[in-house]
């Protein structure tokens, strides 16, 4: 095993080599922890027992980057890499198991560089996708925008190459559907772009997810036009109100609507909130609300008209007044609760009425925690299963996210509970065979690699691979295989690498 102390030493003496020691933070230097915890969403990952990093680097260059992997190969050192933090399983930057390794931290790797003209842009995985929207905007007066999540303090790395869905995904698709050209280093240190990275690479960091492949350093993404004005609403329906029934309808509707005409639903307490965004009038959308989907009680006076950035952060932040668009540009929004979650996705049978009665019996709980549905149908439908590694395309009418949050001081353990339970009981009602969940909301419940021979077993990784991947796992583990055959850029779940025999 390489991970003995005497190597660490050897390690850190390379990195200091080719970095600059100010950008290199040791478990002894003062700063490690308030660097450690500066981009970590989940504070359950930063409890005493958790398996923390040898070192963290916060490059200002890809060389540095470079020697990170260099030095990491030839000392037997892995490396994990950190954009934003979000990982809902800590994983860019804890490890399961006890082992020695290194965090490569991109938060000072994050410009943005808009070329309006072609409505195109290069932005660094270290940038938040606030700034990647904030940019945009600024650059074409609010017309173009990017298909991609909702939460401003998301890291492009991980949501980029995890997929990355959205306001714009029925209208747009993925965020990895809009990918032009990517910047990795690979395992043997090497900067690749789309070309020398090949096909089946390019293919994969699109859905795939970056870290099983390498450090994605950059993104060329094809921007989208957005009229200079949206229009947000967001109408809560409490149980008393008829919650069930027009969530009920809703699981028809929401698929089928315009593809300008996103409408999300987050089910919390006794309540489902629908949260909108439309890109048009008020005038124009309260037809067609009124004609598609009376039975939400939609009327003017929920409209609310700003532009496309302004509109995101309204549905973010749930309610009250339109938040100013430099929020976009804030890199520590609160994100401070204890959470578990985990995702299912709903295919061609809507969930019948009496099981959505049963759903909100669940919300009332004690430890209740909440879901949300975003609905599918439009671009994010129709793009074959086979184009990138996402799957969950055609016939999905919709994907459920559960969270539960804590605080600190409990240990959480009635609300990871309640998650469990609540997901055995939505298996009859949800995708079968496999029972599909998005990467990105990772949940390590859904299994974990096992290595055999120093390497991760493809066999066994096909237990939570083929639930986020479908058919699409072994292509990866092809592409896998043939940037990354020792394995190097691993994790709990990274893919393992599949060489086929000569
Ligand atoms: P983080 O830095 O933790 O990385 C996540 C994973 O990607 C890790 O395994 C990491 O090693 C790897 N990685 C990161 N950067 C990489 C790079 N440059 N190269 C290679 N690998 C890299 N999703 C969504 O689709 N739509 C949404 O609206 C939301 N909303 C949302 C809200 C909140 C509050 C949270 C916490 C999360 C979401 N998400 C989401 C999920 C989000 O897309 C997911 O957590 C992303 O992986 C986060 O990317 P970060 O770079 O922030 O995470």
């Amino acid at each position: 095993a390489p991970s003995s102390s005497d190597s660490s030493g050897d390690f850190l003496h390379c990195l200091s080599a080719s970095i600059p020691s100010d950008l290199i933070f040791t478990q002894s230097s003062s700063s490690f922890t308030s660097v450690l915890v500066s981009y970590v969403r989940n504070p359950r990952f930063i409890a005493s027992g958790t398996v923390r990093p040898l070192v963290i680097v916060t490059p200002t260059n890809a060389s540095h980057v470079q020697a990170t992997v260099l030095c990491g190969r030839l000392h037997g050192v892995r490396v994990r890499v950190r954009s934003g933090g979000h990982d809902y399983e800590g994983l860019s930057y804890r490890s399961v198991n006890p082992e020695a390794f290194a965090v490569v931290d991109l938060s000072l790797l994050r410009s943005v560089r808009v070329n309006a003209a072609k409505a195109t842009a290069w932005v660094d995985s270290g940038a938040t996708i606030g700034e990647l929207y904030y940019a945009a905007a600024k650059a074409s007066g609010d017309r173009l925008a990017f298909p991609a999540g909702l939460c401003p303090t998301i890291g492009v790395g991980g949501h980029f190459s995890g997929g990355g869905f959205g306001v714009l995904q029925r209208k747009y698709g993925l965020a990895a559907d809009n990918f032009l050209d990517a910047i990795l280093v690979d395992a043997e240190g090497r900067i690749l772009d789309k070309r020398a990275m090949g096909r089946e690479v390019f293919w994969a960091i699109r859905g795939g997810g970056g870290e099983s492949f390498g450090i994605v350093l950059s993104w060329r993404v094809r921007l989208v036009p957005v009229p200079p004005k949206v229009t947000a609403f967001i109408v809560p329906v409490t149980v008393a109100d008829g919650a069930v029934d027009v969530l009920t309808k809703w699981q028809q509707i929401g698929p089928a609507l315009p593809e300008d005409l996103f409408v999300r639903v987050m089910a919390i307490n006794d309540t489902a909130i629908f949260q909108s965004v439309y890109l048009g009038t008020c005038d124009a959308l309260l037809p067609l609300m009124s004609s598609r989907f009376p039975e939400l009680g939609m009327n003017r006076t929920h409209c609310r008209e700003m532009t496309w950035v302004e509109s995101v952060l309204y549905v973010y932040v749930g309610s009250g007044n339109p938040i100013p668009a430099t929020d976009m540009l804030n890199r520590t929004y609160p994100m401070d609760g204890f959470y578990k979650a985990t995702s299912d996705y709903v295919r061609d049978q809507p969930i019948s009425r009496d099981v959505w009665a049963e759903i909100f019996g669940w919300l009332a709980k004690p430890n209740p925690g909440l879901m949300i549905m975003d609905p599918y149908g439009g671009r994010i439908g129709v793009v074959p299963e086979s184009a990138t590694p996402y799957p969950h395309r055609g016939g999905v009418l919709y994907n459920i996210q559960y969270m539960n949050f804590w605080g600190a001081g409990d240990d959480g353990e009635p609300h990871v509970r309640w998650i469990r339970d609540l997901y055995a009981f939505m298996a009859p009602h949800v995708s079968k065979d496999p029972r599909e969940a998005y990467f990105n909301y990772r949940d390590l419940d859904l299994g974990r690699n096992v290595v055999v021979g120093n390497v991760s077993s493809y066999e066994a990784g096909k237990v939570w691979g083929e639930k986020y991947f479908k058919g699409n796992y072994k292509r990866l583990a092809l592409a896998k295989g043939r940037i990354d055959p020792d394995d190097y850029f691993r994790n709990e779940q990274s893919i393992p690498p599949l060489v086929p025999r000569k």
